[in-house]
């Protein structure tokens, strides 16, 4: 067989090799508050001690009814945890904490205009809202329990508000990120089958007020052509009795839900006991396919893992003010923005708009007012707020004890600028490593107890066993310096119960390729395959080195090479397309976009535009290939496989190997030349 065939391109091999980083130790004045000081907590959590060590979670929470069994496993790998219990997440994050903490600021939001004042939601006043939109979802909207909502919000405080409505009626809340088109949306809600979808007018990016309630037709258009009605369209405004998009309103379909709240002005709406493995909500990623995947989280496990995590390695305190810059559209968001810190009734901060708007100081600014002290954003974010203003932190006099670091492998040097220049040396790191499907952090140092090492995530947190796996299914020896497939041996509370609507495809994705029996209902049998490639260093810390799949992760987001690739597609004169990952000094991660053109088209600027567009459209921003390139052929393999790997080596400037066997090698030097110059 031919040496290059089977082989596709994926992150990992782009990934640049490390050398051993020096190790830095958390500062006493950390440790001194720190919720987790003991090494204590992993014997503790120990295996001998799994699955009862995560009670210890689920004490963390409020439960109507206290759960018989901790884990079943008997619908292997369906994990169901805490089977038995009642609970509900609306309650936890919010009427519970009411007695001590009704006047704390429970959420600040700041928008985008500098001038423009912050909202602060306290913990009665979300109490409040939270009731009148419940009551508003289940009146008017004819919300029940298990009902698929579909929110399509960008970062106002109407976002958390409706998931937690959603969550205190047991329905099931399907957010997608606002900066995705009306098709993906539409996509997804065809796939949850929700019926209603809440959206909004507009909202601020880099000082542009955008429309974003046309989406909702569009995407109304395409659920319905994949046969799911919509009857309800919910429209928040941005700016109270202003409507500011163009897309009209459609009269009987949708409603604003400032007129309609008028009618539950003060309604109470008692939280549903909803059972701990019932959904809480669905959160669409991509995958290896072109369809995105509905990841289905519990109510019980996934608060528990969420509010678990927040406290010990996001060391929350409900005094601090922690301030997490992703987009509650994504996973972290939802567990780190949402319901792990509202969970632990601490002051959660969400911001608008683009980290420099108007200039790099805006987040500084933002700290020092508002006294954040616990800070949590990505890679991307830190190196364009390095190069847009790498003095800006200094001059502001805010002070942080512990910052979060996610979503994609952070270099060395740019960890060393968050440290010194945004932590002042004076705040710990985490480095966390996780994924939409784990509900909560897999990898991070315990920031109290183990030192950092720039670039790495760090051991299993408490109670997560992982493990690196070569291909033939054999454990890669500690320190040996050898990649391979990260996995985690045991189940744990945070992770997702299965992809909405398709089994199968959750046990053939994430548990199939390691499962030692496919009959077992023991979870030693089904190791969770994550996708990432990763090492493991002498001392036991982990670094992941990127996707091993079709998944491109740009500036911390998943994008499926399928999806994108479909969307080129879509340009009537294209014929074969395929999306490389190419680095990126910001994004660390961008697609590549390389296009063949049906017989007798000729090549134009035109083309490569549309295939640009029709990706934006088609996703949405944040897909936007770095180039497009058209090309006279695919280099291919003799089974007319495209390969890919050839094609990402040329965009990354690597050494391409030998391509002799393949069908066409004469086209990779005319691609080079092309590409490269
Ligand atoms: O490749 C890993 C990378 O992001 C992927 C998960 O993406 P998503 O589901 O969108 O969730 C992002 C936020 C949790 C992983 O498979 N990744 C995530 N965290 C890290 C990371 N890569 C390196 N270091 C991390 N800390």
């Amino acid at each position: 067989m031919n040496e290059l065939e089977g082989v596709e391109v994926s992150e990992a091999q782009i990934a640049v090799h490390w050398r051993e980083e020096e190790k830095f130790y958390p500062p006493a004045q950390f440790i001194a508050q720190a919720n987790i000081t003991d090494h204590e907590i992993y014997e503790r959590f120990s295996l001998k001690n799994f699955p009862e060590c995560y009670k210890e979670y689920a004490d963390l929470l409020t439960w109507y009814q206290y759960w018989h069994t901790t884990l079943d496993t008997s619908d292997a790998p369906c994990w169901k945890w805490f089977v038995g219990g009642k609970i509900n997440a609306s309650y936890n994050c919010v009427d519970r904490h009411l007695p001590q903490y009704k006047n704390k600021a429970a959420i600040i939001h700041v928008p985008e205009p500098e001038d423009e004042p912050h909202v602060v939601l306290t913990y009665q006043e979300l109490y409040v809202r939270v009731n009148e939109v419940a009551a508003l979802l289940r009146d008017f909207a004819g919300v029940r329990a298990g009902d698929r909502v579909t929110l399509h919000l960008p970062m106002v405080p109407e976002l958390p508000i409706t998931m937690l409505a959603c969550a205190r009626l047991g329905a099931i809340h399907s957010v997608v990120f606002g900066g995705f088109s009306g098709k993906a949306c539409g996509e997804r809600i065809a796939d949850s089958g929700s019926r209603v979808l809440i959206t909004m007018d507009g909202y601020y990016r880099s000082r542009k007020l955008l429309d974003h309630k046309s989406k909702s037709d569009t995407a109304l258009a395409v659920a319905k052509e994949e046969g799911q009605a919509v009857d309800k369209v919910l429209v928040w405004r941005r700016h109270r009795g202003t409507y500011v998009s163009p897309a009209p309103m459609v009269a009987g379909r949708d409603y604003l839900m400032e007129d309609v709240l008028g009618d539950y002005v003060g309604t109470r709406v008692d939280p549903v006991p909803m059972p701990a493995e019932a959904p809480l909500f669905l959160m669409y990623t991509s995958g290896t396919t072109g369809r995105p995947k509905g990841c289905q989280h519990s109510t019980g496990g996934y608060l528990a893992y969420a509010a678990g995590t927040s406290k010990y390695v996001q060391d929350i305190h409900p005094e601090d003010v922690y301030w997490c810059m992703a987009d509650i559209g994504w996973i972290t968001g939802h567990s780190y923005i949402v319901y792990g810190p509202l969970a632990l009734a601490a002051t959660t901060v969400m911001y608008e708009g683009v980290p420099t708007c108007t200039d790099a100081g805006r987040p500084w600014r933002i700290a020092e007012r508002l006294a954040v002290n616990t800070f949590h954003t990505a890679p991307t974010t830190i190196r364009m707020l390095r190069k847009a203003g790498p003095e800006e932190p200094g001059k502001y006099s805010y002070q942080f004890k512990h910052m979060t670091t996610v979503g994609e492998p952070i270099e060395p040097e740019i960890w060393r600028w968050y440290y010194y220049v945004v932590g002042k040396g004076t705040a710990v790191i985490v480095d966390t490593w996780w994924q939409t499907e784990t509900g909560g952090f897999l990898c991070s140092t315990m920031p109290a107890i183990q030192p950092m090492k720039p670039g790495s995530a760090g051991p299993g947190v408490p109670g997560i066993y992982p493990v690196i796996f070569d291909e033939d299914g054999s454990e890669v020896e500690i320190g040996s310096g050898r990649a391979g497939n990260i996995c985690i041996r045991n189940p744990w509370p945070g992770a997702f119960q299965t992809i909405w609507g398709d089994r199968e495809r959750y046990v053939s994705t994430y548990y199939a390729k390691y499962c030692r029996d496919r009959n077992s209902v023991d979870w030693r049998d089904w190791p969770y395959f994550a996708g990432d490639a990763a090492t493991q260093s002498e001392d036991g810390y982990f670094r992941i080195l990127g996707r091993v799949d079709d998944v491109i992760n740009v500036a911390g987001h998943r994008l499926g090479t399928k999806e994108l690739e479909s969307a080129s597609l879509d340009v009537s004169e294209v014929a074969e397309a395929a999306v490389v990952p190419v680095t990126d000094e910001i994004k660390g991660r961008v697609p590549d976009v390389y296009v063949s053109l049906r017989p007798g088209v000729e090549p134009s600027e035109a083309i490569g535009n549309a295939v640009a567009k029709s990706i934006e459209t088609s996703i949405g921003k944040i897909a936007r290939p770095k180039h497009v390139y058209i090309v006279p052929d695919m280099p291919k393999t003799r089974s007319g496989k495209i390969m890919r790997r050839v094609l990402a080596a040329i965009s990354n400037g690597r050494d391409i190997g030998d391509v002799t066997t393949l069908a066409n090698p004469e086209i990779v030097d005319e691609i080079r030349r092309m590409v490269q110059g």
